[in-house]
């Protein structure tokens, strides 16, 4: 299901030698940890406050993303529960010098990502 809410970019980041895993492309865990954060971010642009993450579901990685890479999250709210906002978030990838020369990223993972609003004691908390 496409979200309905306009995509907003939520992280944008380089990928780092540091970031790589045993083959030399990009570690998953990299790419999972922006998602989770760039869901969040979107989570509470849209009005919710303190959020945890319950589930992440249907992962894809497409392309393995290089060393060098500009990395994008794009997320939209997809859905909203009583105290849950599941957010789609897509990640795309280019080498910066593609920029400037106007060439379309690559989309290399996609994600739906549920976060709960929760209290100050982490129960969940009516949106
Ligand atoms: C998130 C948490 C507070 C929910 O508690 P809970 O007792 O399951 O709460 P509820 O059963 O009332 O569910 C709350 C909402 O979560 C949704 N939810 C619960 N489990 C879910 C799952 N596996 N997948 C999707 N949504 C889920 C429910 O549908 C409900 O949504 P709604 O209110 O919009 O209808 C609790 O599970 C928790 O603290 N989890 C750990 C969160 C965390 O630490 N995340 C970081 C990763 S380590």
């Amino acid at each position: 299901m496409l979200p309905e809410e306009p995509w907003l970019v939520a992280i944008r980041r380089m990928a780092m030698p540091a970031d790589t895993n045993a083959h030399g492309t990009i570690f998953g865990g990299l790419i999972l940890s922006l998602i989770d954060q760039a869901g969040a971010i979107a989570a509470q642009s849209k009005g919710a406050s303190k959020v945890v993450t319950v589930a992440m579901d249907k992962i894809v990685f497409h392309e393995p993303v290089h060393v060098g890479d500009l990395i994008t999250c794009h997320a939209a709210i997809q859905e909203r529960g009583r105290t849950s906002m599941t957010v789609c978030v897509k990640v795309e990838a280019e080498a910066p010098s593609s920029l400037a020369k106007d060439i379309e990223p690559r989309q290399v993972t996609q994600a739906e990502v549920v976060y709960v609003q929760v209290d100050d004691h982490g129960r969940p908390l009516p949106l």
